[in-house]
């Protein structure tokens, strides 16, 4: 099982950003910990971040019929992109969502998620333990088995 990891603009900022509502933990630990959560469920995954939609758009577009499984957190795309909603639905890969925050908790504006409409489950508000729930939860409805 191949597994597509995407996060969007800012999420290199962790650590720094925020740290009240994203926590003290840098975007290298995040990379880390999204490793060793595919790992445990027996995936391999290819992890990106990009401050830029049309890379986001680019790479979901060339995972079609190379990846099983995306998760996606869009960060601050999620609440204006159709664009990254429409390359979602034009490969209809499994797509799950994340956010380290709970943005339902969070500013209305927050509150609508574009990319989310194209995805089969949301984590939100988990911190890095989301991206691990999106991995079983991919893991599972793709029927891959754990490794050892
Ligand atoms: C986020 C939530 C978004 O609203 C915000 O713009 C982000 C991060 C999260 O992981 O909680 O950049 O996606």
């Amino acid at each position: 099982m191949k597994l597509l990891v995407l996060n969007g603009p800012n999420l290199n900022m962790l650590g720094v950003r925020e740290p009240d509502i994203y926590g003290a933990q840098t975007y290298e630990a995040l990379e880390k910990f999204i490793r060793a959560a595919c790992a445990e469920v027996g995936a391999e995954c290819e992890i990106y971040q990009s401050n830029h939609e049309g890379v986001l758009v680019d790479l979901i577009q060339s995972a079609y019929g190379v990846v099983d499984g995306i998760i996606i957190n869009p960060a601050a795309y999620t609440h204006t992109s159709v664009a990254i909603l429409d390359a979602l639905k034009a490969v209809s890969i499994p797509a799950v969502e994340v956010h380290l925050s709970d943005v339902n908790a969070r500013e209305e504006f927050r509150h609508i998620s574009y990319p989310g409409m194209a995805c089969v489950k949301t984590f939100a508000g988990y911190g890095f333990e989301g991206y691990r729930m999106a991995a079983q939860y991919l893991a599972e409805a793709l029927g891959a088995k754990p490794e050892g």
